[in-house]
């Protein structure tokens, strides 16, 4: 059995990649590490919590120590590392907690693997999931982000995941350690926390509350479907280079007011609701601060030397994760109302 360590499993995109690697891999053992912050839900997880190769430690990624004795407990072959600090407003609240997490905890993961594995490096893999933020912001609409683009970030969260970056790269410079890192574009899907675009207006729609668009809703994402991100992770987790990054993300961009009437679009059809009903409540309000216009990833290299393509179409995609968020409205009602914190207690707890 190989043991791998999967960072920040507890959140969106890391649920989804412990999910994937649980079911596909018998043969391996997962092993979840995150501190259930705000975004940490083992709710997310509730489907293979009791999986023979699955199990969770709560902890922290800045902890050396806790990180060290970790490592020392398991003879990890891999990390898959997702643990983050996400999102963008919150980074220009508390850029420090940013700071902490994003640069602090991916470079004592990197030390702690370099030491563990100084031995038989290239027996072991590290894989550092980042996000296409770290190459700044497009203007002109017939370009794209790919490999060699320079790194430009613009906003605390930014700027912390393009130094986490830079320290991976470093550690494969200096110390041979065998890394590979992802760049992916902005995700939606299952398990969202609705703080994010897609969720935050799936829940506004059906509380009837006003869905807040930023400006005047002109700035530019490119969506990928979670379950394609976490695909795309496993590919190159098994087929990547040592030492190389791809982009990912499905050549799907969208202004964010267009998205924003899909979904009212959808979720009127959805709720049986008058066409038209949800987008009144379509409400500008002001802009985030340093907001980038626009983000486009070319991923070529991930679908020429791979193989990657997207599975499913945005139309869908967001059809599915509309009807996932109506089946499941508790789990959403448990995570505004931050009752989510208390199934950890239960379950791991007080058992
Ligand atoms: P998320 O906020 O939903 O989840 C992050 C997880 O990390 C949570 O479970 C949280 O509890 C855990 N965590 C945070 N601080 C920790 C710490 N100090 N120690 C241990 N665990 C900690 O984030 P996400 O959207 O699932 O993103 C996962 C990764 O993918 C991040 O590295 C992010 O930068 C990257 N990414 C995200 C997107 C996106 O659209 N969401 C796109 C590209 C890349
Ligand atoms: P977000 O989901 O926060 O992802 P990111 O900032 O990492 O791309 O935001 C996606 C886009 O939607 C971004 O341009 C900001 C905008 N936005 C709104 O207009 N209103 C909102 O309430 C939120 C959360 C985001």
């Amino acid at each position: 059995m190989k043991k791998i360590l999967i960072t920040g499993g507890a959140g969106f995109i890391g649920s989804h990649v412990v999910r994937r690697f649980v079911n596909q891999y018998p043969h391996y053992e997962i092993v979840n590490l995150d501190k259930l912050t705000y975004a940490g839900n083992l709710a997310n997880l509730t489907d293979v919590e009791k999986a023979p190769n699955y199990s969770f430690v709560k902890g922290d990624i800045v902890d050396a120590h806790f990180v060290n004795q970790l490592f020392a407990d398991h003879n990890f072959y891999g990390v898959i590392h997702l643990a983050a600090e996400s999102h963008v407003d919150r980074s220009i609240a508390d850029p420090m907690a940013f700071v902490m997490t994003n640069v602090i905890g991916t470079v004592n993961l990197l030390n702690t693997a370099r030491i563990a594995w100084k031995d038989n490096m290239a027996d072991h893999r590290f894989y550092h999931v980042s996000t296409d933020e770290v190459y700044g912001e497009l203007h002109d609409p017939s370009t794209f982000f790919t490999e060699q683009t320079a790194y430009d970030p613009r906003s605390p969260y930014s700027a912390s995941k393009a130094s986490s970056d830079h320290f991976v790269r470093a550690y494969h410079n200096t110390y041979r350690l065998p890394v590979v890192v992802s760049n992916c574009s902005n995700n939606y899907g299952s398990h969202h926390f609705p703080e994010k675009l897609i969720p935050l207006m799936i829940h506004n729609i059906c509380q009837n509350k006003p869905l807040p668009v930023y400006g005047k809703g002109e700035n530019v994402r490119d969506w990928l479907f979670v379950e394609d991100h976490a695909r795309a992770i496993d590919l190159i987790f098994h087929e990547g280079k040592n030492g190389e990054t791809y982009n990912i993300g499905g050549f799907n961009e969208w202004k964010n007011l267009d998205l924003v009437h899909l979904l009212c679009q959808i979720m009127d059809q959805k709720l049986g609701r008058a066409e038209g009903t949800s987008a009144q409540l379509i409400t500008y309000v002001t802009d985030r601060a340093g907001h980038d216009l626009r983000y486009a990833i070319d991923a070529h290299k991930l679908m020429n030397e791979l193989g990657w393509t997207p599975s499913v179409t945005f139309e869908q995609g967001l059809e599915k994760t509309v009807e996932w968020f109506l089946a499941n409205q508790t789990w959403l009602d448990n995570v505004t109302s931050g009752n989510y914190a208390n199934y950890y207690d239960s379950m791991y707890l007080n058992r």
